[in-house]
C-alpha cells in the first residue's frame, strides 16, 4: 500500500490537479449526490463539495489515505456533507445511488487487473441510471518504441541454466511494463486506436487498431500506449510522451523478438483484450506487422 509520500506527490501534480479541479467545477450540479471513487486524501471529494454538490461519498480502500484524510478533516469540512467509506468499492453499499461519478484510476491504458469490474460495479450498483462519469470518456492512444527494454541476460555468475534465464526473458516480456516513455523514443507518430465509455458495458471482446508509418529507423522493442482523459467538454488530461509528464507515466506492450522498421514504412498496430467470465480470465494480445 502506498505511504503518505505518495498522496503528497499526487498533490504536488498540478497539472493533473488542476485540470480535474477546474472539471469538478464544471460539472457538479446543486442536488447532485457526487461519488469520489479511489479518493486518497480526498482533493476531488473536497472539490465537488465546494463545487456545491448535496452530498459527497468518498470511497477509499487504502487504509493510511482513509485515516489521513479524516484527520485532515474531509469528514468535518463543508459542514459534513462528505462522508468516507473505507473499504474496497466492489464491498461498499450506499443508501442513495450516486448522480455523478468522479473516478480516475485508469492505470495507463484504461487496463489493471480490476478495472473491468471497478466500472461495472459503479455503473451497475453504485450510480443511478443515466448518471454522469468523470472522465466522460478516455481515449487509447498507442505508437510503436525503441525504448531498450531491461532484461536478464544468460551470465554464467547467475546460478540458473540459459534455459532457465531464456524462459524468464520471456516472461518477462510476455506482460505489458509499467514504463516512462518519451516522444524520441518513439518511432512513429502516435494515434488513437480506440476508446473506452465509463457509463457504457463494455463487450467481451475489444480491438484496439490502427495503421502508422515510419518517421525514422529504428529496431521496435514493443508498443507504447497511453490515454486521453476527456474530463468534460474540450477539458482533457493524457499522459502523451510529447507533453509534460504528469504522476501517470506510459505503458509499454513488449515484443518478445525485436521488429526492424525503415522510414516511411507502414505498419499495422493492434491491440486485443478479450475478457472471459472469471476475474482472472482477461487476455490481452498486441502485434505490429510490416508488410
Ligand atoms: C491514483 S490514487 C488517486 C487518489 C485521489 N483521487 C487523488 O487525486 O489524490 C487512486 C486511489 O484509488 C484507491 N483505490 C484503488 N482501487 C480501489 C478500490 N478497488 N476501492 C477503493 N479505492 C481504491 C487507491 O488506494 C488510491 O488511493
Amino acid at each position: 500500500m502506498p505511504g503518505v509520500d505518495y498522496y503528497a506527490d499526487l498533490l504536488r501534480d498540478r497539472r493533473r490537479i488542476d485540470a480535474f479541479l477546474q472539471a469538478i467545477t464544471a460539472v457538479v450540479r446543486p442536488g447532485d449526490h457526487v461519488l469520489d471513487v479511489g479518493s486518497g486524501l480526498g482533493t476531488f471529494a473536497r472539490a465537488a463539495a465546494r463545487a456545491g454538490a448535496r452530498r459527497v461519498t468518498a470511497i477509499e480502500a487504502d487504509p493510511t489515505a482513509a485515516a489521513l484524510a479524516r484527520e485532515l478533516g474531509l469528514e468535518r469540512d463543508f459542514g459534513g456533507r462528505i462522508r468516507l467509506l473505507e473499504g474496497d468499492v466492489e464491498r461498499v453499499a450506499l443508501d442513495e445511488p450516486a448522480d455523478l461519478v468522479i473516478f480516475e484510476d485508469f492505470g495507463r491504458f484504461a487496463w489493471h487487473p480490476n478495472l473491468r469490474r471497478i466500472l461495472e460495479t459503479m455503473r451497475g450498483r453504485l450510480a443511478r441510471p443515466g448518471a454522469r462519469f468523470l472522465p466522460e470518456q478516455v481515449d487509447l492512444f498507442a505508437a510503436p518504441t525503441d525504448k531498450p527494454l531491461p532484461s536478464v541476460d544468460a551470465d554464467p555468475a547467475l546460478p540458473f541454466s540459459p534455459e532457465a534465464l531464456t524462459l524468464l526473458r520471456k516472461r518477462h516480456l510476455s506482460l505489458p511494463r509499467p514504463e516512462g516513455v518519451v516522444a524520441a523514443e518513439l518511432v512513429a507518430t502516435g494515434i488513437r486506436v480506440g476508446d473506452l465509455r465509463p457509463a457504457d458495458g463494455q463487450p467481451p471482446r475489444k480491438i484496439y487498431a490502427g495503421s502508422v508509418q515510419a518517421v525514422r529507423t529504428g529496431t521496435v522493442t514493443g508498443l507504447a500506449v497511453w490515454m486521453r482523459l476527456r474530463l468534460t467538454g474540450a477539458l482533457t488530461l493524457d499522459n502523451d510522451p510529447s507533453l509534460e509528464p504528469t504522476a501517470w507515466k506510459q505503458m509499454i506492450l513488449p515484443f518478445q523478438i525485436p521488429l526492424p522498421v525503415q522510414p516511411g514504412e507502414s505498419a499495422a498496430m493492434s491491440v486485443e483484450v478479450s475478457h472471459g467470465p472469471g476475474p482472472l480470465s482477461e487476455l490481452w494480445r498486441w502485434r505490429l506487422e510490416v508488410p
